[in-house]
């Protein structure tokens, strides 16, 4: 009876496998089980917009298991490996989407941030906005994604500055509160987990936006308030373009020094639309990956600016558009053993020190003292939030999708299911070129399909694991 009674509680702690917690090391994040570099293949995720959190109405782009299933098994098809959401309710249950996201393999980056009035820095008026219940709610944020191995970071601020004006005053304030949650997290978390900043890829500020957050402050202890990782958000590849076109060689020039990993946290430009996506080529190839760890595309679901690769309708069924299929294709081109299975370079990167002379544009901000922690914060990094909701990875019992999916052709998609990876995979693009949809005549093409590796049942696993650990602890069978 013991023994069964320990093997029901082990198997309820063991039986969920999970991705394994990705660290950053020198420019790049690192998986530490393998020792191979990551390379995002991410979606952003925020379907409705910013209109899809509602704080009111318990709503936000995790809130909702079974959309979050349809979601993860279409992204599963196409190979995505990151989600980027944007905005997210503290107070909010997320555990049945963060743990389908886990079981799908795929990591999530999470805005501390929202739009609404006291949950962002203000761009032009950042003292304004840096109080203590700002920082509480991204402490709250943090409460509520710790716990999950799929995160991958925070971000703690998104296209605060966007030109030199904006420049002017925000970045201290970025930096504080990076380094308010480097020192929560810290205090508070079982693991490192990285926080860093996702800019407006505008060239003016870019340089200045990478340097001012990778600089290292002289005499701060533990460096807290510099960033963990940096990203922009990049539009210049368009159509059929190229490298020198499209300036991403003037971006790997930039960054190729970068002391932490640098990615795109969106891109995707669509005019011309529907999109090629022959950046992907570009992004995986070795010409990047040795500077850059991935991008982000915009974004998973319509929306009126027309950037969505899937239509959400009402009631909850999904047309794919052809942006879908495309991108799909782009990743099945790629050799990913070849992109994902490189061991990390192991390097570690000495970052520039913060002087105002590391700083070009005029009128940017060059004043590396940065705002003390408002009134109360300090307390809340010592003792922690109150009314924290903490999440934890939760057993999902059904895996298949209900709601109807359509693909490009107008044909239903038959037995869409999630299909939960072995214990430290992450799902991986197919290597077979698929159907573009809009003239296959089969539906067959358009089933999930997994690379051989991704088919082991994660069940598998979980009864060495069970066995392993129940003589770890001196139980025996007999
Ligand atoms: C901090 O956040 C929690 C969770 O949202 C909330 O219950 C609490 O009232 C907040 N505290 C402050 C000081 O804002
Ligand atoms: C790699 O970069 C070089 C120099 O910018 C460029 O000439 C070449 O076309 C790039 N290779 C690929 C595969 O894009
Ligand atoms: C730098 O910022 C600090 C804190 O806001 C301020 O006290 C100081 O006067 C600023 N220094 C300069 C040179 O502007």
């Amino acid at each position: 009876m013991l023994v069964r009674a320990a093997l029901a509680a082990l198997g309820a702690a063991t039986s969920v496998a999970a991705v394994t917690p990705l660290e950053v090391h020198g420019s790049q994040f690192v998986n530490p089980k393998t020792g191979d570099a990551f390379q995002v293949v991410g979606v952003a995720y925020q379907i409705g917009g910013s209109a899809g959190y509602d704080p009111k109405d318990g709503k936000d782009p995790l809130s909702d298991g079974d959309v979050c299933r349809r979601d993860a098994a279409l992204m599963q098809m196409m190979g995505i490996n990151t989600i980027r959401v944007y905005n997210l309710s503290p107070n909010i249950n997320h555990d049945e989407c963060a743990s389908i996201f886990n079981a799908a393999g795929m990591y999530m980056l999470i805005d501390v941030n929202s739009p609404l009035v006291g949950e962002s820095i203000n761009s032009l008026e950042p003292w304004t906005s840096y109080y203590e219940a700002y920082v509480n709610r991204t402490f709250a944020i943090v409460e509520n994604f710790k716990a999950y191995p799929n995160l991958l970071g925070f971000f703690s601020g998104n296209e605060v500055i966007d030109a030199v004006k904006t420049g002017a005053q925000a970045p201290p304030y970025i930096r504080a509160i990076t380094r308010d949650l480097k020192n929560y997290i810290k205090n508070h978390a079982d693991r490192e987990i990285p926080v860093g900043y996702s800019a407006a890829d505008v060239r003016d500020v870019l340089e200045d936006s990478w340097n001012y957050f990778q600089c290292s402050i002289e005499d701060e202890a533990g460096d807290m308030s510099r960033a963990d990782m940096f990203a922009l958000n990049s539009y210049s590849w368009c159509g059929n373009s190229n490298f020198h076109d499209s300036t991403y060689d003037q971006l790997i020039e930039l960054f190729k020094t970068s002391s932490v990993p640098v990615f795109f946290s969106e891109f995707g430009c669509n005019t011309p639309s529907p999109r090629i996506f022959t950046e992907i080529a570009a992004i995986y190839g070795s010409n990047m990956t040795e500077v850059f760890s991935g991008g982000v595309v915009y974004e998973y679901a319509q929306e009126e600016n027309n950037y969505g690769l899937a239509q959400v309708n009402d009631d909850g069924s999904v047309d794919l558009l052809s942006d879908f299929r495309t991108l799909q294709n782009q990743y099945s081109k790629l050799n990913f053993d070849s992109v994902q299975n490189v061991k990390a370079t192991g390097k570690s990167i000495t970052p520039p020190t913060c002087t105002a002379s590391l700083i070009k544009e005029d009128g940017f901000n060059n004043n590396f003292t940065l705002p003390v922690p408002p009134p109360g914060v300090q307390k809340l990094i010592d003792n922690g939030i109150g009314n924290k909701l903490n999440g934890k990875i939760i057993d999902i019992s059904d895996w298949t999708v209900s709601q109807t999916v359509n693909d490009v052709n107008g044909n239903k998609l038959p037995k869409l299911a999630v299909k939960p990876l072995a214990d430290g995979e992450i799902n991986i693009p197919s290597s077979t070129e698929t159907s573009s949809g809009s003239n296959s005549d089969t539906s067959d093409n358009a089933s999930p399909r997994l690379a051989p590796l991704n088919s082991v049942s994660a069940a598998l696993f979980t009864i060495p694991a069970i066995v392993a650990t129940l003589f770890a602890i001196g139980v025996t069978l007999v």
